[in-house]
């Protein structure tokens, strides 16, 4: 892989302070959007291509939205529609597209395939999300947290539910932005263990257990995320993520100013209730959101 590319392929790669001039050109964007309409075109005759293995709705708009509104382009793809689908290599994939666009998001199943993209592209390359981490949607978080609450460093995060692959990326945030982070889990759906050895080794404040009322006590924020990722099978998770569930009682162990935060797509019922989910406390609207400024930001790190 070219060390000279700026490839966004987890945040735990990064160093902190290119994490935090990301999120400050995010919030300029996002201030200059609001009063100008435009942030201006600096990413003139640039293309991004996006390839998705897996369905989006706002990783694929808030990326489109935000290299047009930074003066580029985009290309969708899916591999049903490239030879990618019929057993076109990654790696030859990554060799042509990188002739044509100047940098390529991926959506996928497995980290070892966005690694072979990038060690093969001579464009940077983004991880768009795969089952093992979302790094583009943890920086939405940060910023999203730190416009509500204030400097993120020294809070307390409770994450209530599966130790999946935003669960990884909010370890990883813990790590960097010097919170603490609190995960309640079921036993058989644990964080990944290769993401908490990594925390131990940064000194990051991350602890796990299974009890979701404990690690809410105090919290400043709970975060939560579907019961069944895009790939997993049902089988019984909805059995052992119920206790996890993010409602009324488990919100009023935290902070009473605490925050809610859902990455979305939400399933109101299961893995949090309505009314925690339409509360004032719920800031998913902006997470959302933040999607696009936050992305921008990566955008012009990858590309200037
Ligand atoms: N949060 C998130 O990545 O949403 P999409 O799956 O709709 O892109
Ligand atoms: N954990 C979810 C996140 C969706 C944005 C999934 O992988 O499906």
């Amino acid at each position: 892989m070219s060390t000279s590319l700026k490839h966004f392929l987890d945040i735990h790669l990064l160093p902190a302070d290119t994490l935090r001039g990301i999120l400050t050109s995010a919030a300029r964007l996002k201030t200059a959007q609001a009063k100008l309409g435009s942030s201006g075109q600096p990413l003139a005759g640039k293309t991004l291509a996006m390839l998705f293995e897996k369905p989006s709705t706002r990783t694929r708009v808030s990326f489109q939205v935000g290299m047009q509104q930074l003066g580029g382009q985009v290309v969708v793809l899916s591999p049903d529609s490239m030879q990618l689908g019929r057993g076109e290599t990654i790696a030859d994939t990554a060799r042509v597209l990188s002739r044509y666009v100047d940098v390529i998001m991926l959506r996928t199943s497995g980290a070892d395939k966005l690694e072979e993209l990038a060690r093969h592209a001579t464009v940077p390359v983004i991880n768009g999300l795969t089952d093992e981490s979302h790094p583009c949607q943890i920086m939405a978080d940060i910023m999203t947290y730190e416009e509500r609450k204030g400097p993120i460093k020294d809070a307390v995060v409770a994450w209530s539910g599966d130790g999946n692959n935003v669960a990884t990326s909010w370890i990883h945030a813990a790590g960097l932005f010097g919170f603490e982070l609190r995960l309640a889990c079921p036993a058989s759906l644990q964080p990944s263990s290769k993401a908490l050895a990594w925390a131990r080794d940064k000194g990051a404040r991350v602890s796990v257990g299974t009890d979701p009322v404990a690690a809410a006590r105090g919290a400043d924020c709970i975060v939560t995320d579907t019961w069944v990722s895009m790939g997993d099978a049902a089988g019984s998770r909805h059995e052992m993520l119920a206790p996890f569930q993010v409602n009324e009682s488990l919100m009023s162990a935290a902070k009473r100013d605490a925050i809610f935060m859902h990455c979305l797509p939400a399933h109101r019922g299961e893995e949090v209730t309505e009314s925690v989910f339409d509360s004032p406390q719920s800031v998913v609207w902006d997470e959302a959101e933040n999607r696009l400024h936050a992305q921008k930001g990566v955008l012009l790190w990858c590309l200037t």
